[in-house]
Protein backbone atom coordinates (compact mmCIF):
# COMPACT_ATOMS: atom_id res chain seq x y z
CA UNK A 1 0.00 0.00 0.00
CA UNK A 2 0.74 3.70 -0.72
CA UNK A 3 0.84 5.26 2.95
CA UNK A 4 1.58 8.94 3.44
CA UNK A 5 2.59 9.23 7.11
CA UNK A 6 2.63 12.71 9.20
CA UNK A 7 4.55 13.12 12.50
CA UNK A 8 4.46 16.91 14.18
CA UNK A 9 4.42 15.61 17.47
CA UNK A 10 7.19 18.33 18.78
CA UNK A 11 9.29 20.66 17.21
CA UNK A 12 10.07 18.76 13.64
CA UNK A 13 7.30 18.73 10.95
CA UNK A 14 7.83 15.50 9.10
CA UNK A 15 6.12 13.57 6.00
CA UNK A 16 7.03 10.35 4.34
CA UNK A 17 5.67 7.82 1.67
CA UNK A 18 5.78 4.08 2.66
CA UNK A 19 4.60 1.24 0.38
CA UNK A 20 5.92 -2.43 0.87
CA UNK A 21 7.65 -1.43 4.56
CA UNK A 22 10.38 0.50 2.14
CA UNK A 23 10.53 3.99 2.76
CA UNK A 24 10.13 6.36 0.19
CA UNK A 25 10.86 9.41 0.94
CA UNK A 26 10.77 10.80 5.11
CA UNK A 27 11.13 14.91 4.62
CA UNK A 28 12.15 16.37 7.89
CA UNK A 29 11.93 19.75 8.49
CA UNK A 30 13.53 20.51 11.96
CA UNK A 31 12.49 24.09 13.76
CA UNK A 32 15.83 25.27 14.53
CA UNK A 33 14.52 28.44 15.81
CA UNK A 34 13.76 27.12 19.32
CA UNK A 35 17.28 27.44 19.77
CA UNK A 36 17.17 30.92 20.31
CA UNK A 37 14.73 30.28 23.29
CA UNK A 38 16.78 27.82 24.79
CA UNK A 39 13.70 25.32 24.05
CA UNK A 40 10.33 24.07 22.30
CA UNK A 41 8.24 26.80 23.10
CA UNK A 42 4.60 24.76 22.16
CA UNK A 43 2.88 27.89 20.46
CA UNK A 44 5.68 28.93 17.97
CA UNK A 45 5.99 25.21 17.17
CA UNK A 46 2.30 24.83 16.33
CA UNK A 47 2.28 27.86 14.13
CA UNK A 48 5.82 26.76 12.31
CA UNK A 49 4.20 23.11 11.58
CA UNK A 50 1.51 24.97 9.87
CA UNK A 51 3.43 26.46 7.97
CA UNK A 52 5.63 23.54 6.97
CA UNK A 53 3.17 21.00 6.54
CA UNK A 54 1.98 21.46 3.23
CA UNK A 55 5.77 22.39 1.92
CA UNK A 56 7.13 19.37 3.52
CA UNK A 57 4.32 16.72 1.96
CA UNK A 58 4.37 18.14 -1.33
CA UNK A 59 8.66 17.34 -1.15
CA UNK A 60 8.23 13.86 0.26
CA UNK A 61 5.32 13.27 -2.56
CA UNK A 62 8.04 14.23 -4.64
CA UNK A 63 11.20 12.71 -3.61
CA UNK A 64 8.70 9.46 -3.73
CA UNK A 65 7.30 10.06 -7.55
CA UNK A 66 4.05 9.75 -6.57
CA UNK A 67 0.82 12.22 -6.87
CA UNK A 68 -1.43 12.69 -3.92
CA UNK A 69 -4.25 10.72 -5.89
CA UNK A 70 -1.99 7.76 -5.62
CA UNK A 71 -1.82 7.65 -2.09
CA UNK A 72 -4.14 4.67 -0.62
CA UNK A 73 -3.57 5.41 3.07
CA UNK A 74 -2.66 8.15 5.68
CA UNK A 75 -0.75 7.32 9.00
CA UNK A 76 -0.36 10.27 11.67
CA UNK A 77 0.59 10.74 14.98
CA UNK A 78 -2.17 10.96 17.49
CA UNK A 79 0.12 11.14 20.68
CA UNK A 80 1.66 11.66 22.94
CA UNK A 81 3.43 15.26 21.95
CA UNK A 82 2.52 18.57 22.34
CA UNK A 83 -1.16 19.24 21.73
CA UNK A 84 -0.88 22.07 19.87
CA UNK A 85 1.77 20.79 17.38
CA UNK A 86 -0.61 17.44 16.75
CA UNK A 87 -3.64 19.04 15.89
CA UNK A 88 -1.74 20.59 13.28
CA UNK A 89 -0.45 17.31 12.08
CA UNK A 90 -3.84 15.45 12.82
CA UNK A 91 -6.16 17.90 11.26
CA UNK A 92 -4.14 18.03 7.95
CA UNK A 93 -4.30 13.75 8.29
CA UNK A 94 -7.83 14.41 8.44
CA UNK A 95 -8.52 16.79 5.59
CA UNK A 96 -6.08 14.52 3.09
CA UNK A 97 -8.29 11.71 4.15
CA UNK A 98 -11.77 12.90 3.27
CA UNK A 99 -10.32 14.44 0.04
CA UNK A 100 -8.93 11.63 -1.27
CA UNK A 101 -11.30 9.05 0.23
CA UNK A 102 -9.27 7.13 2.04
CA UNK A 103 -8.56 5.69 5.32
CA UNK A 104 -6.23 7.41 8.31
CA UNK A 105 -4.35 5.61 10.91
CA UNK A 106 -3.45 7.41 14.32
CA UNK A 107 -0.60 5.72 15.31
CA UNK A 108 1.37 6.35 19.25
CA UNK A 109 4.67 8.64 18.77
CA UNK A 110 5.80 5.84 20.98
CA UNK A 111 5.29 3.08 19.59
CA UNK A 112 6.97 4.60 16.35
CA UNK A 113 10.53 5.06 18.43
CA UNK A 114 10.11 0.86 19.73
CA UNK A 115 10.17 -0.28 16.09
CA UNK A 116 12.28 2.56 14.20
CA UNK A 117 15.22 -0.20 14.43
CA UNK A 118 13.36 -2.62 12.13
CA UNK A 119 12.50 0.02 8.89
CA UNK A 120 15.88 -0.88 8.10
CA UNK A 121 16.60 -4.71 9.61
CA UNK A 122 13.89 -6.42 7.95
CA UNK A 123 15.54 -9.52 9.54
CA UNK A 124 15.45 -8.28 12.98
CA UNK A 125 13.60 -10.93 14.97
CA UNK A 126 11.47 -10.97 17.85
CA UNK A 127 11.39 -10.78 20.82
CA UNK A 128 13.90 -8.11 21.59
CA UNK A 129 14.55 -5.51 23.82
CA UNK A 130 13.91 -1.45 22.47
CA UNK A 131 15.37 1.29 24.66
CA UNK A 132 13.40 4.73 23.74
CA UNK A 133 15.73 7.54 24.39
CA UNK A 134 14.93 10.72 23.73
CA UNK A 135 14.32 14.52 24.70
CA UNK A 136 11.03 13.21 26.11
CA UNK A 137 11.09 9.73 26.90
CA UNK A 138 13.32 7.05 28.36
CA UNK A 139 12.17 3.43 28.70
CA UNK A 140 12.81 -0.11 28.04
CA UNK A 141 10.30 -2.43 26.65
CA UNK A 142 10.14 -6.20 25.71
CA UNK A 143 8.84 -6.64 22.07
CA UNK A 144 7.13 -9.61 21.55
CA UNK A 145 6.05 -8.75 17.63
CA UNK A 146 4.72 -5.96 15.46
CA UNK A 147 0.87 -5.65 18.39
CA UNK A 148 2.64 -6.93 21.62
CA UNK A 149 5.12 -4.77 23.55
CA UNK A 150 5.27 -3.99 27.24
CA UNK A 151 6.79 -1.31 29.25
CA UNK A 152 9.38 -2.66 31.71
CA UNK A 153 10.88 0.19 32.45
CA UNK A 154 10.95 3.92 32.54
CA UNK A 155 12.31 7.10 34.02
CA UNK A 156 10.80 8.58 37.31
CA UNK A 157 11.48 11.94 36.63
CA UNK A 158 13.57 13.42 33.28
CA UNK A 159 14.28 12.16 30.01
CA UNK A 160 17.86 11.20 29.50
CA UNK A 161 17.29 14.09 26.26
CA UNK A 162 16.05 16.49 28.85
CA UNK A 163 18.75 16.24 31.45
CA UNK A 164 21.60 16.78 28.14
CA UNK A 165 19.83 19.24 27.34
CA UNK A 166 19.18 21.07 30.81
CA UNK A 167 22.92 20.29 31.86
CA UNK A 168 24.20 21.94 28.61
CA UNK A 169 22.16 24.88 29.27
CA UNK A 170 23.53 25.43 32.59
CA UNK A 171 27.49 25.14 31.01
CA UNK A 172 26.33 28.17 28.92
CA UNK A 173 25.65 25.65 25.37
CA UNK A 174 23.13 26.01 22.73
CA UNK A 175 19.62 23.98 22.61
CA UNK A 176 19.64 21.10 22.05
CA UNK A 177 22.33 20.70 24.27
CA UNK A 178 22.42 16.56 23.21
CA UNK A 179 24.83 16.99 20.47
CA UNK A 180 27.00 19.87 21.59
CA UNK A 181 27.74 17.71 25.02
CA UNK A 182 29.20 14.83 22.59
CA UNK A 183 31.31 16.56 20.15
CA UNK A 184 32.78 18.74 23.06
CA UNK A 185 33.08 14.88 24.87
CA UNK A 186 35.00 13.53 22.43
CA UNK A 187 38.16 15.93 23.96
CA UNK A 188 37.36 15.36 27.73
CA UNK A 189 38.65 13.33 29.91
CA UNK A 190 35.48 11.21 31.16
CA UNK A 191 37.03 9.80 34.25
CA UNK A 192 37.89 13.41 35.84
CA UNK A 193 34.75 13.71 37.68
CA UNK A 194 32.43 11.49 39.03
CA UNK A 195 29.06 12.21 38.84
CA UNK A 196 26.37 9.73 40.22
CA UNK A 197 24.99 6.97 37.91
CA UNK A 198 21.65 7.50 38.86
CA UNK A 199 19.59 4.11 40.04
CA UNK A 200 22.44 2.24 38.39
CA UNK A 201 22.18 -0.54 41.16
CA UNK A 202 19.01 -0.22 42.11
CA UNK A 203 18.02 -3.33 41.04
CA UNK A 204 14.99 -2.77 38.33
CA UNK A 205 14.87 -1.16 35.06
CA UNK A 206 14.20 2.42 35.84
CA UNK A 207 16.27 5.35 35.07
CA UNK A 208 16.44 8.83 36.84
CA UNK A 209 18.14 12.04 35.67
CA UNK A 210 16.71 14.38 38.00
CA UNK A 211 19.00 13.88 40.52
CA UNK A 212 22.64 13.82 38.70
CA UNK A 213 21.09 17.62 37.09
CA UNK A 214 20.93 18.79 40.59
CA UNK A 215 24.45 17.52 41.47
CA UNK A 216 25.78 18.86 38.16
CA UNK A 217 24.36 22.31 39.14
CA UNK A 218 25.89 22.25 42.37
CA UNK A 219 29.26 21.55 41.47
CA UNK A 220 29.62 24.32 38.57
CA UNK A 221 28.10 26.81 41.03
CA UNK A 222 30.99 26.03 43.30
CA UNK A 223 33.81 24.98 41.30
CA UNK A 224 32.98 27.20 38.12
CA UNK A 225 30.99 29.84 39.03
CA UNK A 226 31.74 32.30 36.01
CA UNK A 227 31.60 29.48 33.64
CA UNK A 228 33.78 25.98 32.67
CA UNK A 229 36.06 26.64 29.40
CA UNK A 230 38.39 24.84 27.52
CA UNK A 231 39.35 21.50 28.66
CA UNK A 232 37.49 21.94 31.75
CA UNK A 233 34.34 21.76 29.71
CA UNK A 234 35.52 19.15 27.95
CA UNK A 235 36.31 16.91 30.84
CA UNK A 236 33.11 17.86 32.40
CA UNK A 237 30.71 16.92 28.91
CA UNK A 238 32.88 13.85 28.92
CA UNK A 239 32.13 13.00 33.06
CA UNK A 240 28.17 13.80 32.25
CA UNK A 241 27.75 11.81 29.10
CA UNK A 242 29.71 9.20 30.93
CA UNK A 243 27.39 8.95 33.69
CA UNK A 244 24.50 8.90 31.30
CA UNK A 245 24.95 6.66 28.79
CA UNK A 246 26.69 4.25 31.47
CA UNK A 247 22.98 3.98 33.40
CA UNK A 248 21.39 3.61 29.87
CA UNK A 249 23.87 0.98 28.94
CA UNK A 250 23.91 -1.09 32.11
CA UNK A 251 20.16 -0.48 32.15
CA UNK A 252 19.39 -2.27 28.85
CA UNK A 253 21.83 -5.26 29.26
CA UNK A 254 20.39 -5.85 32.30
CA UNK A 255 16.75 -6.10 30.87
CA UNK A 256 17.82 -8.79 28.01
CA UNK A 257 19.59 -10.53 30.58
CA UNK A 258 16.28 -10.51 32.37
CA UNK A 259 14.05 -11.42 29.93
CA UNK A 260 16.68 -13.60 28.07
CA UNK A 261 16.71 -11.41 24.87
CA UNK A 262 19.82 -11.52 22.96
CA UNK A 263 18.66 -8.41 20.29
CA UNK A 264 18.70 -4.64 21.33
CA UNK A 265 17.08 -2.03 19.52
CA UNK A 266 17.14 1.68 20.11
CA UNK A 267 15.47 4.52 19.48
CA UNK A 268 15.16 8.41 19.93
CA UNK A 269 17.34 11.46 19.66
CA UNK A 270 19.52 9.94 22.36
CA UNK A 271 20.49 7.33 20.31
CA UNK A 272 22.57 9.59 18.48
CA UNK A 273 25.05 9.43 21.33
CA UNK A 274 28.41 8.49 19.90
CA UNK A 275 29.54 7.25 23.41
CA UNK A 276 25.85 4.89 24.26
CA UNK A 277 26.15 3.64 20.78
CA UNK A 278 30.19 2.50 21.44
CA UNK A 279 29.10 1.54 24.91
CA UNK A 280 25.92 -0.89 23.55
CA UNK A 281 28.02 -1.86 20.68
CA UNK A 282 31.26 -3.02 22.37
CA UNK A 283 28.54 -5.11 24.99
CA UNK A 284 30.12 -8.41 26.17
CA UNK A 285 26.71 -10.94 25.96
CA UNK A 286 26.79 -11.35 22.58
CA UNK A 287 23.99 -9.42 21.99
CA UNK A 288 22.45 -8.58 18.38
CA UNK A 289 22.40 -4.32 18.90
CA UNK A 290 20.47 -2.38 16.23
CA UNK A 291 20.97 1.44 16.72
CA UNK A 292 18.99 3.46 13.61
CA UNK A 293 20.05 5.53 10.94
CA UNK A 294 20.05 8.99 12.42
CA UNK A 295 17.11 9.84 10.34
CA UNK A 296 14.64 7.16 12.11
CA UNK A 297 16.16 8.06 15.49
CA UNK A 298 15.02 11.91 15.56
CA UNK A 299 11.41 12.15 15.34
CA UNK A 300 10.28 11.20 11.76
CA UNK A 301 7.41 10.13 9.67
CA UNK A 302 8.96 6.72 7.93
CA UNK A 303 8.62 5.19 11.78
CA UNK A 304 4.26 6.06 11.73
CA UNK A 305 3.99 5.24 8.45
CA UNK A 306 5.57 1.90 8.78
CA UNK A 307 3.82 0.97 11.83
CA UNK A 308 0.62 2.41 9.93
CA UNK A 309 0.78 0.07 7.26
CA UNK A 310 1.47 -2.84 8.62
CA UNK A 311 -1.94 -1.85 11.25
CA UNK A 312 -3.72 -0.92 7.99
CA UNK A 313 -3.05 -4.36 6.69
CA UNK A 314 -3.90 -6.02 9.99
CA UNK A 315 -7.20 -4.72 9.26
CA UNK A 316 -7.76 -5.53 5.64
CA UNK A 317 -8.05 -1.69 4.65
CA UNK A 318 -11.61 -1.75 7.40
CA UNK A 319 -11.95 0.42 10.42
CA UNK A 320 -9.77 3.15 10.21
CA UNK A 321 -12.56 5.65 8.95
CA UNK A 322 -13.01 7.63 11.83
CA UNK A 323 -12.15 11.42 11.20
CA UNK A 324 -13.44 12.47 14.86
CA UNK A 325 -10.09 10.68 17.05
CA UNK A 326 -8.78 13.19 19.33
CA UNK A 327 -5.18 13.66 19.93
CA UNK A 328 -3.53 13.59 23.81
CA UNK A 329 -0.63 14.85 24.55
CA UNK A 330 0.27 12.44 27.47
CA UNK A 331 -0.88 8.92 26.38
CA UNK A 332 1.16 5.92 26.21
CA UNK A 333 -0.07 2.51 25.32
CA UNK A 334 1.75 0.24 28.32
O1 LIG B 1 13.76 11.95 19.42
P1 LIG B 1 14.07 13.41 19.43
O2 LIG B 1 14.50 14.07 18.15
O3 LIG B 1 12.85 14.24 19.94
C1 LIG B 1 12.09 13.87 21.05
O4 LIG B 1 11.13 13.08 20.86
O5 LIG B 1 12.45 14.35 22.15
O6 LIG B 1 15.19 13.63 20.54
C2 LIG B 1 15.74 14.88 20.82
C3 LIG B 1 16.73 14.71 21.97
C4 LIG B 1 17.26 16.06 22.49
O7 LIG B 1 17.16 16.04 23.91
C5 LIG B 1 18.71 16.07 22.03
O8 LIG B 1 19.57 16.79 22.90
C6 LIG B 1 19.04 14.58 22.05
O9 LIG B 1 17.87 13.97 21.53
N1 LIG B 1 20.19 14.25 21.21
C7 LIG B 1 21.35 13.80 21.71
C8 LIG B 1 22.24 13.65 20.62
N2 LIG B 1 21.56 14.00 19.47
C9 LIG B 1 20.30 14.36 19.86
N3 LIG B 1 21.72 13.53 22.98
C10 LIG B 1 22.98 13.10 23.17
N4 LIG B 1 23.88 12.94 22.17
C11 LIG B 1 23.56 13.20 20.89
N5 LIG B 1 24.45 13.03 19.92
ZN1 LIG C 1 10.29 11.29 19.66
Amino acid sequence: MKILAIESSCDETSVAVIENSSVLSNVIASQHFHAEYGGVIPEIASRAHLQAISGVTGAALDQAGLSLEQIEGIAVTKEPGLAGALLVGSNFAKGLALKLGVPVVPVNHIEGHIYSACIEGAHISFPFVSLVVSGGHTALFHVESYDKYEMIGSTIDDAAGEAFDKIAKMLGLPYPGGPVVDRLAAAGDPSRYDFPRPLLHSGDLNFSFSGLKTSVRYFIRKNYPSGAEGNDLNDICASVQRSITGVLAEKSFRACREYGVKVLVTGGGVSANSELRRRLSENKMGLDIHIPAMDYCVDNAAMIGFLGEKRLLEAAGGGYDDLTFRVSSRAIRA
